[in-house]
């Protein structure tokens, strides 16, 4: 549907959940306040990729609906991180405003992979669900350095997987079809085209989320109403509302915002309005992260009488060029990838970024997928298979797997 968006999502875990991990695990105890650093510098992290992207992304989009998911993407950059080295490593962790040093690095992504353990961890009162999966694609012949194996597992829950890139349309069929499962169906085909043959990994970074209004809208409430784009007016169904809620009245960015949360509370969503005689490129063009934690850092409810859209729509897009505005630039160069895979010189070459959200009287679906592919830093590589020549004697046999039954068994001196 062709509704310009003049709303912006911050789609952003409540404070408190941040804070309550990694001790997120009897679902009774209250929620204790006391943020923890390590953690709080990723979440800052998440905002601060958030407030950069959006400025780049807003800009290319003109006009057009645009969403993303900070946390798929700042995922999907972290294991990437992981597997860098030298100037890559470096320009890499300043996006993430990673802190350096080889202990504080070791507990950034140890952070990270906690806070992905805890937003995905549900206690009994929290009824919205996530799921966060990543995958590595990884060409037959090629080995991950054990370290790297073994953190990604470790930390990031890393499903790993061998496949035959030469073969592209199963390999785009492979990959297409775990996004598909991961998001619930709701990205069913994140490549359209072949992949390159010489790909050699791909890295993705999937988020679903599913939650249902703590107050959620009666459908009869629900009426067609005029929606003003900035270029045409519109019709469109707007919900309708009234409830205490918090709001926030910034008039040194000229925004209103109010927060909605989910069932179970621990999620929710913040709508913020420019103010009538405000545009949405210039709101975009001077936020700050702490404008949108202001937004859900908001205690103070009032009540309001709130309408708001029915929405669905999705994006997708390369993330390459916004990446490398912000400073990752050897990465899809002169790339150092040497902690992820040793025996080939790698480089990005793209990173791929799709989102959908449906937005209606019961909740909220929304997913994302961020797929980093890697290729060969110079040229064709060509890794050789291992090799298996029969040209001496050998053993054959013939076997019946179901029944585990030999039918024949024959050694061999003389083929003919
Ligand atoms: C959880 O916390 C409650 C209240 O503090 C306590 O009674 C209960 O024993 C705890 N349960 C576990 C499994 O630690
Ligand atoms: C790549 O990074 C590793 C680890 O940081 C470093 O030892 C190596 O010298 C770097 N390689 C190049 C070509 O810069
Ligand atoms: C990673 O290494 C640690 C320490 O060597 C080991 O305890 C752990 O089982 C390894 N994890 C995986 C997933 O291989
Ligand atoms: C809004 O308009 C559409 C198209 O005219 C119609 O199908 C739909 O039933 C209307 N919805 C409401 C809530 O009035
Ligand atoms: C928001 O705050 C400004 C400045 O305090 C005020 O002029 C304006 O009326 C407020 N807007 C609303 C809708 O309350
Ligand atoms: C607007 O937001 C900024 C950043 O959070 C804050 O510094 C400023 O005080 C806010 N202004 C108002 C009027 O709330
Ligand atoms: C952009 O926003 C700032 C404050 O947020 C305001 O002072 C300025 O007038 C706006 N510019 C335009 C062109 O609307
Ligand atoms: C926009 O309207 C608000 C009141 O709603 C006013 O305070 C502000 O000065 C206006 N901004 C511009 C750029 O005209």
């Amino acid at each position: 549907m062709g509704l310009s968006t003049i709303i912006i999502f911050s789609f952003v875990i409540s404070l408190d959940v941040i804070s309550a991990f990694p001790q997120a695990t009897n679902e009774s105890a209250p929620v204790p306040v006391a943020p923890v650093t390590a953690e709080k510098v990723v979440a800052d992290g998440i905002l601060s990729l958030s407030v950069d992207l959006i400025r780049n992304l807003h800009h290319a989009v003109k006009g057009e609906n645009l969403i993303f998911s900070p946390l798929s993407i700042y995922a999907a950059l972290s294991l990437t991180y992981l597997g860098a080295g030298g100037n890559t490593h470096d320009e890499i962790g300043k996006v993430l405003r990673s802190p350096t040093g080889s202990n504080e690095i070791e507990k950034f992504h140890k952070s990270l992979g906690s806070l992905l353990e805890s937003i995905q961890s549900r206690p009994e009162r929290v009824l919205a669900e996530v799921t966060i999966a990543n995958g590595f694609f990884l060409k037959q012949q090629l080995e991950l350095k054990p370290t790297y194996l073994n953190k990604s597992k470790e930390i990031y829950k890393s499903e790993i997987q061998k496949l035959d890139f030469t073969k592209q349309d199963e390999a785009v069929a492979v990959i297409n079809k775990w996004v598909s499962e991961k998001t619930q169906g709701r990205i069913p085909q994140l490549f359209q085209d072949p992949l390159d043959p010489d790909t050699l990994a791909i890295l993705a970074s999937s988020l679903y989320f599913n939650g249902r209004w703590n107050e959620h809208f009666y459908e009869s409430k629900t009426k067609n109403e005029t929606f003003f784009t900035g270029v045409e007016e519109i019709t469109t169904p707007l919900m309708h509302n009234e409830d205490a809620i918090p709001y926030v009245n910034n008039s040194s960015l000229q925004f209103e915002a109010i927060a909605l949360e989910y069932d179970g509370k621990d999620f929710s969503m913040g709508i913020i309005l420019p103010y009538a005689n405000q545009s949405l490129s210039n709101l975009t063009e001077n936020l700050k992260p702490e404008h949108i934690k202001q937004v859900f850092d908001e205690e103070n409810c009032i009540s309001i009488d709130y309408k708001i859209p029915r929405m669905k729509f999705q994006s997708s897009f390369s993330l390459k060029d916004s990446l490398s505005a912000l400073g990752i630039q050897s990465a899809f160069h002169a790339a150092n990838f040497s902690n992820l895979i040793e025996a080939v010189p790698m480089k990005i070459s793209d990173v791929k970024h799709a989102a959908e959200i449906v937005v209606d009287e019961d909740g909220t679906t929304a997913s994302a997928i961020t797929a980093i592919q890697l290729i060969p830093l110079s040229g064709k590589v060509v890794i050789d298979p291992l090799k298996f020549y029969v040209n001496r004697p050998f053993l054959l046999a013939i076997y019946h797997r179901p029944t585990s039954t030999l039918l024949f068994l024959a050694a061999v001196h003389k083929p003919l």
